[in-house]
């Protein structure tokens, strides 16, 4: 599968506040997660897909809470996939602290400025595959932040970029 080229994003959610009941209560943490194997998978409705290691964070975040988004990267932010793909990470919140981000309206997951584009999804079905989990999400809004640059590849255990 190493040489199958593929494109990086990030996905991101937010988790739940302490106390979702108390509007004083501190903002859940940022979490993100890099990734390839994600694909669209339906237009009508919007649907994409995510697998994502079985028990990883972000696997356990979207299981508490089915709202996420993603930020399809650019060839200059590979340092951000670098990043986000590190096993036994210190608090995400430290490693969104430089990140330009916006929140998406809707699902509340950091969306990653400059990024090529941006989607919030809303989990619609969840099938366990080895240690994966499959998750399909419904796109809800869809953005281009960034209509110039280049995507982000990664092929032969290495990110690239197109030429
Ligand atoms: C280029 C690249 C692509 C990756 N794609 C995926 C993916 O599609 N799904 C996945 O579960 N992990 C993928 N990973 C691994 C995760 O990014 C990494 O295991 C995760 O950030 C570690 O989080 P954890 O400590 O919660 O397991 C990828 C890593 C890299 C470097």
């Amino acid at each position: 599968m190493s040489r199958l080229a593929g494109g990086v994003v990030l996905v991101t959610a937010q988790e739940a506040p302490l106390d979702p009941d108390d509007p004083g209560s501190p903002e859940g943490e940022n979490a993100g997660m890099t990734a390839t194997a994600f694909l669209s998978v339906s237009l009508e409705p919007p649907l994409v897909l995510v697998s994502l290691r079985t028990g990883s964070r972000m696997d356990d975040l979207i299981d508490e809470q089915p709202l996420w988004g993603v930020s399809v990267l650019s060839e200059s932010q590979r340092h951000i996939a670098g990043r986000f793909a590190m096993k036994g990470r210190l608090s995400d919140r430290l490693l969104f602290e430089d990140i330009p981000y916006t929140r998406g309206e809707i699902t509340g997951a950091p969306l990653v400025g400059g990024a090529l584009a941006t989607l919030e999804c809303r989990t619609e079905q969840r099938v366990e595959a080895g240690d994966h989990t499959l998750v399909i999400g419904r796109v809800l809004n869809a953005r281009v932040p960034s209509a110039e640059g280049g995507p982000l590849l990664y092929f032969k255990g290495r990110y690239r970029h197109l030429n």
